[in-house]
């Protein structure tokens, strides 16, 4: 029974909903579910495993997510910006260590007006031409992405958080909607973005159901990109006593995501290197092919703490880069430091 439930999930990259709840609620599959996911992506990436370098360039954000340490309302936090020369600089050091994309992630800061994001983009674009440029600067308008895109960005992530409208209500302020949300994210694909979008594990009050919701969200939008990692309470916020989300469930998730969507760029989080030291070497088995690290000036990364106990916030760039390499060397697969783009994704889903 438990192979025919793999073996239909590996060959049609679906299942019906009583077949995820048993996936999804059982540790009985696992370490098969692991071995197809690993032969899924080996079949598109081999053993490659792509890095991103993450560049954090705000923690001012005007929303106010229950779960987030850097929501609008927490008012202990030391709040940064980098300036355009400090983003550059990011970009040097990062470039001459072989990242060959950069990540522009922050709250959502109103201080960045469209001109100067475009002025930063088009200015890294002309630096670094083969570079991919990723953006995650949250919710906007149709026109501030197409102005972004147009000034040379190639990728953003924005996660759904989750797709169910009466979960996502206990997650947000009530000025917060999942439908924007989501329109977002179609109007980022539309623009010509490879798009990453995900979500949280184990956030407060999610069930099951919550899970395949966001799966199937996943399977209308067919994103490039897919990150996901377990919720980690932030002392400093309303969800500060709801415990974390699970390393296993985390891992299996993501080895049914890599069967769902074969071709997808997956990251393995720093969520998940966050609540196991070995966590994110474990993500790359269980089927991810992407690490961010961090490439943020180390004066600030402890203040971009989105949960508690964030890891690698006292390393230099050059540190993280060298751990890495180590790490993923260690479990068998082997970094590559090219542009690495999303492989063709066979419209297999779209039934
Ligand atoms: N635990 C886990 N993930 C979190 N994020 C924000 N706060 C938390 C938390 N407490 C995730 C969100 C966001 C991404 C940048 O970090 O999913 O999209
Ligand atoms: Fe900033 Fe959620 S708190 S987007």
């Amino acid at each position: 029974m438990s192979d025919l439930l793999l073996q239909k999930l590996f060959e049609k990259s679906d299942l019906a909903d009583d077949e995820f709840t048993q996936l999804i609620e059982s540790d009985f599959f696992d370490e098969q579910l692991r071995q197809l996911a690993d032969k899924a992506r080996r079949s598109y990436y081999g053993t490659d495993v792509y890095i991103r370098g993450l560049i954090e360039i705000s923690n001012y954000c005007r929303n106010d997510c229950f779960y987030c340490g850097i929501r609008r309302n927490n008012y202990h936090v030391e709040r940064y910006r980098l300036t355009r020369n400090d983003i550059l600089n990011c970009c040097e050091t990062g470039y001459k260590l072989g990242y060959r994309t950069f990540v522009l992630q922050g709250g959502e800061d109103k201080f960045y007006n469209d001109d100067m994001i475009c002025e930063i983009v088009s200015t890294i674009r002309k630096l670094y031409a083969d570079c991919a440029i990723t953006l995650s600067l949250g919710e906007k308008s149709y026109q501030s992405y197409k102005a972004f895109f147009d000034s040379g960005a190639n990728r953003y992530l924005l996660r759904h958080e989750t797709a169910d409208t009466e979960h996502y209500v206990k997650l947000h302020p009530s000025e917060m909607k999942i439908d924007n949300r989501k329109k977002c994210l179609f109007d980022l694909k539309q623009i010509g973005y490879q798009v990453g979008s995900g979500f949280i594990v184990g956030s407060p009050y999610q069930t099951t159901q919550n899970l395949i919701a966001d799966l199937r969200f996943l399977q209308q939008l067919q994103p490039a990109m897919i990150g996901i990692g377990p919720f980690i309470a932030h002392h400093q916020t309303p969800f500060q006593n709801f415990k974390n989300g699970e390393l296993k469930l985390t891992l299996r998730l993501i080895s049914i995501l890599r069967l769902l969507f074969p071709y997808a760029l997956i990251p393995a989080t720093t969520a998940l290197g966050t609540i196991d030291p070995l966590g994110r070497e474990l993500g790359i088995l269980a089927g991810a092919n992407v690490i961010m690290p961090n490439l943020s000036p180390v004066t600030v990364r402890k203040k971009y703490e989105l949960y508690d106990n964030k890891i690698c916030t006292g390393e230099e760039a050059a540190e993280c880069r060298h751990c890495l390499n180590r790490r993923i060397t260690s479990i068998g697969y082997n970094i590559v430091t090219h542009i690495g783009n999303v492989k063709e994704c066979k419209q297999q889903l779209i039934k």
